[in-house]
């Protein structure tokens, strides 16, 4: 589920600051919305865009990645970033999707940074040497605490994390919501509040974004 907690007319206003995108990037959002699939959009495809250029970041690790979309922005800003490489890892447990994204970032010609990890992505990611500049994560929600310890251990001091769904169609914020998906990110957001280890805060874009500095 990923509901978009601004008022749609906000939202939109948003999607329409983004600018102008290459054809494939808008056939994939075209896709998602035709499909219902739940792709973080092109807002918030741009803040990833502009983060991962801030930091430079040349080492990113991306958990639930579905068919393409999200890996597309980080790519695109390694590309601008690192003329001679860096690396973005895709990872999706549907080896479908995972053939789509390599079919559309092909057709976007970023295909070359991108290493494709069919399975569990927190273990894909456990698997990795560490020393990530930036994680980002659209997993299951239920699996958001157990993958704090690991994005901990492979992102570097200094690093950045992003995570999508943080508000959770506000259900977060509602008392009667009890639902193990809801628990798991809150529970998600206390660790990272309470934690000396993360300097973060929620950009309540599409449905909430953190952003937040492993210290
Ligand atoms: C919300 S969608 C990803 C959307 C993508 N981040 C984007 O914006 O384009 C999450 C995808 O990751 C998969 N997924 C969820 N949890 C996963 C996990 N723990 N390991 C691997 N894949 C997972 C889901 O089946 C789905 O295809």
């Amino acid at each position: 589920m990923s509901d978009t907690v601004l008022p749609a007319l906000l939202q939109s206003y948003l999607d329409t600051l983004v600018p102008e995108r290459p054809p494939e990037l808008r056939a994939m959002e075209a896709r998602a919305a035709a499909e219902g699939f739940p792709i973080i959009g092109p807002a918030c495809g741009q803040v990833c865009y502009l983060v991962a250029r801030m930091v430079r970041a040349r080492r990113v690790f991306e958990l639930g990645s579905g068919f393409g979309y999200s890996t597309a922005w980080f790519a695109r800003a390694l590309q601008e970033t690192h003329a001679d490489g860096g690396e973005v890892h895709h990872t999706v447990w549907d080896p479908a999707l995972s053939d789509q994204a390599r079919r559309h970032l092909a057709a976007l010609g970023l295909d070359a940074r991108v290493h494709f990890h069919v399975g569990e992505a927190v273990a894909a990611l456990a698997g990795q040497p560490g020393g990530f500049d930036l994680v980002f994560s659209d997993i299951d929600k239920e699996g958001y605490p157990d993958s704090l310890p690991v994005i901990e251990r492979q992102l570097r001091p200094g690093g950045v994390l992003i995570v999508d769904n943080m508000l959770w169609g506000n259900r977060v914020l509602d008392p009667r919501a009890s639902d193990p998906a809801t628990e798991a990110i809150r529970r998600f957001t206390r660790s990272i509040a309470d934690s000396r280890t993360w300097s973060g805060s929620i950009l309540p874009i599409r449905d909430g974004l953190l952003l937040a500095l492993r210290t």
